[in-house]
This record gives structure tokens, C-alpha cells and sequence, in this order.
């Protein structure tokens, strides 16, 4: 495959009740900061330079949050690409907090909320975060749909008050998803999918009636890149990468999924771009629906 395929190869989606219209092919930001997505990435020139080609290749859609690092993508991002082209669609999420060690924490504290946000805007440089992502969670306590009520009135404040334009939501159950909608509208979920974990299959179909976008992490696998014999022979007959496969299964998937494919090279980054591109044939596409029922 060449390596000129643009973002918008993968189509276009418009967040509901918005106008705020992105490629489905976006950017992953996480890779951007260091090992263990903790502190200064080894190579920050490489990391601008990831970012400036995104955008030359079209990317439009960028996921970040002042967790990774803690505080590095959100500032690589403002020194790298500010002031933003008005077409960028950045997209943040709030929730938690990194100790000095690097362990993740939650918090969802209406004063941490609001801090939070009110960090994002100054490190992004902006006056409101287009869409910031409610990062609920799998652990204790945090994955009860009960525990989302107050962080959701607290996120529809900060919408009414213009901090945030839209609101997102992250790790959250089918019933939190609802229990949500009743307080504020909600654009976007972001959880856990890729060709393996397919725990939400459901609720992508769901949120493909209501409009709203699928968007999941660990596209490739995250910390552990999933290794297939299936996904490696589909590949092959189509003088792809693995990576590529993956991420056009993603896409022809469901119309409502956009893909944010974390790398902290531009190799890699034109790679995963290509997957725009990429079309799955009905055989393939059985073989690699299999993979998820081997795991
Ligand atoms: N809401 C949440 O809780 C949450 C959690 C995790 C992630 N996220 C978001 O989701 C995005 C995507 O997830 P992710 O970055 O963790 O995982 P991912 O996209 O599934 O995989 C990233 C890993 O794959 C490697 N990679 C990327 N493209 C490649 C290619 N073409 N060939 C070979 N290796 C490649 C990267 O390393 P290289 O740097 O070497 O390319 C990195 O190790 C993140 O960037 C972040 O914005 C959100």
C-alpha cells in the first residue's frame, strides 16, 4: 500500500447534536508521553513530528487527557499544534489522577472535575474543551451505575457554564450509559474493544441507532498486542500489516466507531492511517469475527 492514504478515506461522523464533524480515523495521544505512559517521552521530536503528520494526513480527531504523563500530551499538543487548525476536534477526559510513582487513581469530587477541566483548558490553550470524556472505571465502587449520578451533574454544569462543549463518557456500563443520558446528552463512549475483547458488542449497536460514537481504546491491543494466526493470514493476503487489519475491522465494524490508534512514530502512524483505506471481504471478515470466541 502506498503511504499517502488520507484520513478521510474512513468516512466521516458528525457527534450528535453537534456540529462538530471528525474522520473516523483519529489520533491516540497516550503513546505520546513516556515508558509506561509516565513522564517525558524518550524522543519528543519524534512525538512533535508524529503530531504535525497527523494532521497533514488528515487526522482531525485528537484523544488526550492530562493523565498521560501526567500533564506531557496536553502540553506536546498546545506547543506542537496551537494555534489549532479550526477543524481539530481534541477530546480530553477527566476522572482520575497519577501519583508520583505513576499509579492511577479516581476521583470524581465535583471541585476535581472542575479543576481538572479548568487544567485541561489551560495547558490545550483553549476557552472550552470540545468533548471531555467522564472516565468512570472498572474498580471497586466506580463501576456502580449509582456512582455516576453526581460526576454527571457535575459535567452538565461545566457544560452550562461553556467550559466543556460536549460530553463523553468512559469505562461505563450499558445502564450508566442510560443513567447519564437522563441527566445530560451524551456524544460519545469510549471503553475497552478491539478484534479480541468484544464484551460490548451490544452497546455498540445501541449507540449506533441513538448516533452516537463508539470510540474504543486499546484498538491494537494497548499493552499487550494481541497475537493471531487468523489476523496474521488475513494480513498477509492483503499485503497489510496486522495493525492494518485490525483497525479495519474496527471501521467496517459499525458506522458509529472512530478509531484512535496510539503510536509515538510516524512510521507506525502512516501505517495505521492506511487502514482508511482498507476494505475486508466477507470471508475475512468471518475469520477475524472468530478470533474474539478462540480468545
Ligand atoms: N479512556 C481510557 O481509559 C483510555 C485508556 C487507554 C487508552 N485510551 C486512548 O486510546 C488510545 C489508543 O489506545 P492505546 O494507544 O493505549 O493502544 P493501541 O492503540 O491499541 O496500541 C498502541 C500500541 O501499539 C503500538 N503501535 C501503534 N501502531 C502500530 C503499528 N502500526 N505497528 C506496530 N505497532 C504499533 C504502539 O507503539 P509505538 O508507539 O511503538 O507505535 C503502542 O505500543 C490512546 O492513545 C488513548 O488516547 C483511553
Amino acid at each position: 500500500m502506498s503511504h499517502s492514504t488520507p484520513a478521510s478515506a474512513a468516512g466521516r461522523f458528525t457527534f450528535p447534536g453537534s456540529d462538530l464533524s471528525v474522520n473516523r480515523m483519529g489520533f491516540g495521544a497516550m503513546q505520546l508521553a513516556g515508558p509506561h505512559v509516565f513522564g517525558e517521552p524518550k524522543d519528543p521530536e519524534e512525538c512533535r513530528a508524529v503530531l504535525k503528520e497527523a494532521l497533514a494526513l488528515g487526522i482531525d480527531h485528537i484523544d488526550t487527557s492530562d493523565f498521560y504523563g501526567p500533564y506531557v500530551t496536553n502540553r506536546l499538543i498546545a506547543e506542537t499544534l496551537h494555534p489549532y487548525a479550526e477543524n481539530l476536534v481534541l477530546v480530553s477526559k477527566i476522572g482520575g489522577w497519577r501519583d508520583d510513582q505513576g499509579g492511577w487513581n479516581m476521583n470524581h469530587a465535583p471541585d476535581f472535575l472542575r479543576k481538572s477541566v479548568e487544567d485541561n483548558l489551560l495547558r490545550l490553550k483553549i476557552d472550552q474543551v470540545p468533548i471531555v470524556n467522564l472516565r468512570m472505571g472498572s474498580v471497586a465502587g466506580f463501576s456502580e451505575d449509582a456512582a455516576l449520578l453526581e460526576p454527571m451533574r457535575t459535567m452538565r454544569q461545566l457544560q452550562e457554564e461553556g467550559l466543556i462543549g460536549h460530553i463523553g463518557l468512559s469505562t461505563v456500563t450499558q445502564a450508566q450509559i442510560q443513567i447519564a443520558q437522563d441527566i445530560a446528552p451524551v456524544v460519545c463512549v469510549q471503553n475497552h474493544y478491539n478484534l479480541v475483547h468484544r464484551d460490548d458488542d451490544a452497546m455498540i449497536d445501541s449507540l449506533a441507532e441513538q448516533g452516537i460514537a463508539y470510540v474504543p481504546y486499546f484498538p491494537l491491543g494497548g499493552f499487550a498486542p494481541y497475537q493471531s494466526q487468523a489476523l496474521d493470514e488475513v494480513a498477509a493476503e492483503l499485503g497489510a500489516s496486522a495493525q492494518q487489519v485490525a483497525l479495519a475491522w474496527l471501521l467496517q465494524r459499525s458506522p458509529n466507531m472512530l478509531v484512535i490508534p496510539g503510536t509515538s512514530k510516524r512510521a507506525h502512524l502512516k501505517d495505521n492511517i492506511d487502514a482508511a483505506a482498507l476494505t475486508l471481504g466477507e470471508d475475512q471478515l468471518k475469520r477475524l469475527n472468530a478470533i474474539a470466541s478462540m480468545a
